[in-house]
């Protein structure tokens, strides 16, 4: 079965309902990103940032998987497919994806600030964690999320999994934020890849086949040329 790896980013939820971060009208514009997703910010005004992760929680679990997602879990039928993502929501995994890696961290689950093991998982009737809320050890709780600036635990499996792709596919990035940006330097010579987006991305590579579309049509027209 041939192995199709999948980087994913804020467009593939796009048109689930959750707003991507540098298109315009984009979170990254509504916030500052060293105010609402750093370690700094979080140590300045942890009230503000965990506000912020429980309006982004509960938009996450009340977005559905669109078509594009959906598209992706059903190719597990004929192909072995991995899927890489930056987005922090669930909506693969709901899809029916049941190989998801998550670069980024995941916002239905928090962590304890002073054991980074102790981690629970959150439900849409209990979704959102206030100053006070503590670990079992007796520390503050905080956003399961991969701040500016912090390390990206998941970076290696990824690179692993990249490595072994017969075809990379990539949808609704727009590859700015490293390392995620620069798996695609790891596909073995010669891998197919192809890039789903309904904009123009820069990147530096050019052997990229690319399919200029949402996330819904995308997908849809992948798995045409695919057949
Ligand atoms: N379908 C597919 N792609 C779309 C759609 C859509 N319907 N709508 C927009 N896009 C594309 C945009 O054209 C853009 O290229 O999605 C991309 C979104 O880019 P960003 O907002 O930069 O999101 P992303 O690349 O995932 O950001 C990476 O930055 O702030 C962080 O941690 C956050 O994981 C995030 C990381």
């Amino acid at each position: 079965m041939e192995h199709i790896v999948v980087l994913t980013g804020a467009g593939m939820s796009a048109e689930s309902g959750i707003a991507t971060f540098r298109d315009s009208g984009g979170m990254w514009e509504q916030y500052r990103v060293e105010e609402v997703a750093t370690p700094e910010g979080f140590a300045r005004n942890p009230q503000l940032v965990l506000d912020f992760y429980n309006a982004r929680r509960k938009a996450a679990f009340d977005a559905k998987p669109n078509k594009g997602h959906i598209g992706l879990a059903e190719m597990e039928k004929d192909y072995k497919i991995s899927i890489i993502t930056q987005n922090v929501d669930n909506l693969h995994e709901r899809a029916g994806s049941t190989n998801v890696v998550h670069l980024h961290g995941e916002l239905d689950k928090v962590r304890s600030t002073a054991d980074p093991s102790l981690i629970y998982t959150l439900t849409p009737d209990n979704c959102e964690i206030r100053l006070g809320d503590k670990c079992e050890k007796g520390s503050q709780l905080r956003p399961h999320i991969v701040w500016f600036g912090e390390a990206v635990p998941m970076i290696e499996e990824a690179v692993d999994i990249v490595r072994t792709a017969d075809i990379l596919v990539v949808i609704g990035t727009s590859l700015n934020v490293y390392p995620a940006a620069g798996l695609l330097n790891y596909v073995k010579s010669g891998t197919p890849i192809f890039l789903i987006d309904p904009n123009e991305v820069k990147s530096y590579r050019d052997d990229i086949h690319f399919i200029k579309k949402g996330a819904s049509e995308g997908v849809e027209e992948l798995r045409r040329l695919l057949n």
